[in-house]
């Protein structure tokens, strides 16, 4: 038996190796990569394998009997297969998709929304799972946001849940297993919770299967979108909807497409859909892309979820400790996590501001500039998160709706938006840890950041805040 530290050393080596094996380009190009959450890396015997799946076969459009089409949808269940069981997944279809976002469409479009159900939903959520509420009020349905508190979290759901005893068919609740801006994971007990009250349930996995394990078996969501290149890095352009085969059943569909029907008829104007995962995937299928998601799950799997979900939690705990360590010279903190600032429920995702010695976020924008020209890849903005936004900026909800209508929208900025708001902050900057994460990287993020302390009273500091070239309206995504 090893003891712990030899257990640590040896774990440290085993990175340590395979980012030399399968990044060796992050040492090479001198960048220090920070946006998992952004986009997983892919490792380099992935490409290599999967050239040579395209060099020695060939492969042709999956909707046909002829033999290059037949190996095409061979592998495409093959590969169905493997995602099933990565994630215990026994009782769902797999639908392919162009990304998560598309899946999210596929069941914000055909979800039986109408006048007497809700769509109950956590502040905290992607813009791609806000978008949904459109669909939702086009058909009547209530749209109803479950606020978070101070650490990002939610207090309680029950109260957000229509009570209407033993009634099903109640809505939709939708909420991420894990936030894209605050790393919160929130409670997959919630699942089980929201289909007593007659709800189902959309689970929103994009930003937490790349560094956690998930067993659908386990707790029984009805839809769960996810996008590939989140988790290995490569091919882009391919998601997935996994419906479970009773919840897909409700869906009703608004149009058909070419790959979803058994029939059609322009005479009688009439159509019948495909069974299954089949009257879900519109078109031809990325099957190239498809192919490539073997090698994608080989490394994951040499390397085990849990193994990477370790070392993301030691790593990210190392953050964690390393920005809350850094003051300015009169003691006051230079950084402000948004969420959790402990290891407690939460992963390897973490959003934070810099404060002056005032303690006044310094703009995110700024930061940005110094991080890039440090060869640092951090994300900065919110995220396509505006609601966890919200409630990290503390905004006033009436003074923000105000702000936002007195601004004529085609001058809309979002600096003219912070001046209304008294200059809270539009943006944020966010670290993301993954597989090749390692302690430099972190070293690297924490020397540049520490060149903002005592910013307003040194001339380096200074010319920092001054930059003219920085302006607000900079951040990745808004
Ligand atoms: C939690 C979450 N949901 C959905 C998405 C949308 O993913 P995609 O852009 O791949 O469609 C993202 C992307 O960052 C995300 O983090």
């Amino acid at each position: 038996m090893l003891s712990t530290r030899a257990q640590e050393e040896e774990e440290e080596e085993f990175f340590a190796k395979l980012r030399a094996r399968e990044f060796s380009r992050l040492d090479r190009l001198d960048q220090v990569y920070l946006d998992y959450t952004g986009s997983g890396l892919y490792a380099e015997s992935q490409i290599r394998s999967y050239f040579e799946l395209l060099q020695k076969h060939v492969w042709g459009n999956p909707h046909s009997t002829n033999p290059t089409s037949l190996e095409s949808t061979k592998q495409i269940k093959a590969i169905k297969e493997r995602i099933r069981t990565f994630f215990d997944a026994e009782e769902y279809e797999i639908i392919f998709t162009l990304n998560a976002t598309n899946a999210l469409k596929l069941v914000g479009e055909s979800y039986p929304f109408n006048d007497k159900c809700t769509f109950v939903l956590t502040a905290d959520n992607h813009n791609s799972v806000n978008g949904i509420r459109e669909f939702a009020k086009a058909k009547g349905a209530q749209v109803r946001y479950v606020p978070l508190n101070s650490e990002l979290r939610v207090d309680s759901i029950e109260p957000y849940f229509d009570h209407r005893r033993g009634s099903s068919n109640l809505g939709l609740f939708a909420y991420p297993a894990q936030s894209n801006f605050s790393g919160v994971k929130h409670p997959l007990s919630w699942i089980k919770k929201a289909h007593d009250f007659g709800y189902d349930v959309l689970l929103d996995a994009a930003a937490y299967v790349p560094t956690n394990r998930l067993s659908l078996s386990d707790c029984e969501p009805d839809f769960v979108p996810i996008s590939f290149y989140k988790i290995f890095g490569f091919p882009t352009g391919v998601g997935a909807l996994l419906a479970k085969r009773d919840a897909l059943k409700k869906l009703r569909r608004p149009w058909f497409s070419g790959g979803t029907i058994k029939y059609v008829s322009t005479t009688g104007m009439t159509h019948l859909l495909n069974d299954g995962a089949d009257a879900h995937e519109d078109g031809t299928v990325n099957f190239l892309g498809i192919l490539a998601l073997g090698a994608g799950f080989d490394i994951i799997e040499s390397v085990g979820i849990d193994k990477i979900n370790k070392n993301v939690r030691e790593l990210t705990e190392l953050l964690l400790k390393r920005l809350q360590e850094l003051s300015h010279s009169n003691g006051r903190p230079l950084v402000k996590i948004y969420g959790p600032k402990s290891m407690e429920s939460r992963g390897g995702t973490v959003t934070f501001n810099l404060l002056d010695e005032d303690g006044k976020e310094i703009d995110a924008s700024k930061v940005a500039e110094l991080t890039t020209a440090n060869k640092i890849s951090v994300r900065t903005g919110c995220f396509c998160n505006p609601g966890a936004a919200e409630f990290a900026f503390n905004y006033d909800p009436v003074r923000a709706s105000k702000c936002f209508e007195s601004i004529p929208h085609e001058e809309f900025t979002l600096q003219q938006f912070s001046t209304c708001m008294d200059g809270k902050p539009v943006g944020a900057v966010r670290a993301s840890l993954g597989i090749a994460s390692n302690e430099e990287d972190i070293d690297r993020l924490i020397l540049v950041l520490d060149q903002f302390r005592d910013a307003k009273h040194s001339k380096k500091g200074k010319d920092l805040l001054a930059s003219e070239a920085l302006k607000i309206n900079r951040y990745d995504s808004v």
